[in-house]
């Protein structure tokens, strides 16, 4: 089963999707990890940023994997704790951007759903990489709650309004982008999680994945 959580950053999507996935028993698998991970092995690996072919053949050279604790490993190396740094996100939005590099990153995360039952969080989940994922939610929060919360995370040395400022930036480049623009899926449940506990999100989603169940068990009884 295949369970798509897409909306804009600091929407609550990464949080709710490691605890559903935990609680329903599936692998999580958070996109934006993946596209970071390129980011962070252009970079590590001195790199130009802004060299758009240098940017793919790194994109296609790595092996990007689970590590076996909710992250991203680039070529066996665990990676997830240096992936949230503001040189990466400085250009992650502009690598991710690049339609080679979505292709490498979606070819990874069909791979890794092919084999066991997941949760992908993301931009392009429902619409792009799984348009046939059993269970489509698009989550969305009022751009100061979600200013809040990544600045409640401290991986960031900007100030409040800073952050805010970004996130409006990276809203309007992920909506405006032409490769895979930030959207609504047909069929997506949409849930405005400015008001919402972290724990009424995830119920109504394993609500939706309880549904979905019931109805594949259903046919499969037919
Ligand atoms: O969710 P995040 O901030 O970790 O995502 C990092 C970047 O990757 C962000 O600029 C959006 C982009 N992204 C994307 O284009 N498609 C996805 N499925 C996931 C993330």
């Amino acid at each position: 089963m295949v369970v798509a959580l897409d909306g804009p950053a600091g929407a609550g999507k990464s949080s709710v999707a490691r605890r559903v996935a935990e609680q329903a028993g599936f692998a999580w698998l958070n996109s934006g990890s993946f596209y970071r991970a390129v980011t962070w092995a252009v970079l590590s690996k001195g790199r130009n940023p802004a060299d758009r072919e240098a940017v793919v053949l790194t994109a296609r050279a790595v092996r990007l994997s689970l590590d076996g604790g909710g992250g991203v490993a680039v070529d066996g190396q665990p990676v997830e704790h240096l992936l949230r740094s503001d040189a990466i996100d400085e250009w992650v939005a502009r690598h991710s951007a690049i339609g080679e590099v979505r292709s490498a990153v979606n070819r990874r995360l069909r791979d890794i759903a092919a084999a066991r039952d997941v949760v992908v969080d993301g931009r392009d989940i429902a619409t792009v990489v799984f348009p046939d994922a059993d269970v489509k939610v698009y989550l969305d929060a009022d751009v100061a709650t979600r200013a809040r919360r990544r600045h409640a995370q401290g991986t960031s040395r900007m100030s409040l309004e800073e952050i805010e400022r970004s996130i409006v930036e990276r809203d309007r480049f992920d909506r405006l982008k032409a490769e895979a623009p930030l959207a609504v899926a047909p069929g997506a449940l949409i849930l405005d999680t400015s008001h919402l506990t972290i724990e009424e999100v995830c119920d109504r989603v394993l609500d939706a994945i309880h549904v979905k169940k019931l109805t594949l068990g259903d046919k499969r009884q037919v």
